[in-house]
């Protein structure tokens, strides 16, 4: 299994903010966006909201969930599930690691949930 992709240094990104990253860089269709939870966690998931063409990074992100900033519908940003209207489908996630004062992205692969999931 690769290595990751080196996304950011961990000061690229504040708590409850996040990150667009190119597609150049990650190598993917879809833009996926790095989430930094209000508690410093990380996440990766596709930019796009499942429910129309909003960018999630530009939603409010606390406590674990990301709200699109255009119908409001929060997302979980460990599994990508919707937790409300408008959106039915989740979004997809990938794994991220922080190694030291680096964040490494798994495009395409997706983060681990704590049910027993299992991507290595
Ligand atoms: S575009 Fe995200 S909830 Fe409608």
């Amino acid at each position: 299994m690769s290595d990751g992709i080196r996304v950011a240094a961990v000061d690229d990104v504040e708590p409850g903010e996040a990150l667009v990253l190119d597609t150049a860089l990650t190598a993917t269709a879809d833009a996926i966006s790095l989430f930094r939870d209000d508690d410093g966690t990380y996440y990766a998931l596709d930019d796009t909201c499942s429910h129309e063409d909003a960018s999630l990074a530009e939603g409010w992100i606390e406590a674990g969930e990301v709200e699109c900033p255009l119908h409001a519908t929060r997302f979980c940003l460990a599994d990508g599930r919707p937790m409300c209207l408008p959106a039915t489908k989740p979004v997809r996630t990938h794994r991220v690691e922080v190694r030291g004062e680096e964040v490494y992205l798994f495009p395409g692969v997706p983060a681990q949930v704590e049910t027993g999931q299992i991507n290595s």
